[in-house]
């Protein structure tokens, strides 16, 4: 593999949850907004709230990032060239949603490039009432996830991933043979036993039928962990339609 400092970088990406005493200065928390601000966009639909208060946020990291989908303000410019925004809401959401989720990681990439850890929180949006309190949020402005970002106070190891051949498909996508999907899956669960994540962050996720659990510490890992999440939780289209709602999302 070649490298560099920004693949350096890139490959020693771990999330961090454990936050030291030192607050990031100004001078650094405006570098790595303006290289988030920086990344490719297709409407600069995104936008950043920034909290201080480190006793509220997760892992009392001292900043934290929500990170918008942020229709409202591309209404808003529309508006003083007397356009009306008439794209669906559910196209704007594909686009927003990407820029920023770009506008994220490039932010991200800039932390850790300068020291700093973070950590993205993916239930934020989930709590609608909440967030639209909190943070005065108007229409059409979707929190998207959250992000924690500070100086590393923990070094956990860098986490395992899929192999190449599972991650990028030459040409065509694949018929994935059960061998291929198997060896992918015993690489994450290896990976991730041998560093005992799940049973050292006591992150075990339970089956919600009742039924007699085959897995423990010694066997549980990626796939079963994340086979939980999505074969478990957030079942109802419906739930999902009421909340975009609320952000004022027809989808
Ligand atoms: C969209 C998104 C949501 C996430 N939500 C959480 C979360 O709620 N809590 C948490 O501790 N980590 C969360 N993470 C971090 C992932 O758990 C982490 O990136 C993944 O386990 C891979 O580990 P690594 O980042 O250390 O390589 C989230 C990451 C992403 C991209």
């Amino acid at each position: 593999m070649v490298v560099n400092s920004t693949i350096d970088v890139l490959m020693n990406h771990r999330s961090i949850r454990k936050y030291s005493d030192e607050v990031p200065g100004e001078e650094i928390i405006e570098t790595i907004v303006k290289a988030g601000q920086q990344a490719a966009f297709a409407g600069q639909l995104g936008s950043l709230i920034l909290s201080r208060d480190r006793t509220k946020h997760p892992f009392t990291a001292p900043l934290y990032f929500i990170i918008c989908v942020d229709i409202n303000r591309m209404k808003k410019v529309m508006e003083k060239r007397n356009w009306e925004l008439v794209s669906s809401d559910a196209a704007m959401l594909l686009f927003g949603v990407q820029d920023a989720c770009y506008l994220a990681q490039n932010l991200v990439i800039a932390a850790e490039s300068l020291g700093l850890g973070t950590c993205y929180l993916g239930f934020v949006p989930f709590n609608a009432d909440n967030m639209i309190k909190k943070y005065d949020l108007p229409s059409k402005v979707l929190p998207l996830v959250g992000l924690t970002v500070g100086y590393p106070s923990e070094n956990p190891p860098v986490r395992p991933r899929y192999p190449l051949s599972f991650a990028c498909y030459e040409g065509k996508y694949p018929k994935f043979s059960d061998a291929q999907i198997e060896t992918a899956m015993q690489i994450m669960d290896d990976g991730y036993l041998r560093q005992n994540y799940y049973q050292d962050g006591k992150l075990m996720i339970k089956l919600e039928n009742d039924s007699d659990d085959p897995y423990d510490a010694a066997n549980y890992s990626w796939t079963e962990h994340i086979s939980r999440k999505w074969g478990q939780w957030l079942k109802d289209p419906e739930e999902f339609g009421n909340m975009m709602r609320k952000y004022g999302f027809e989808i």
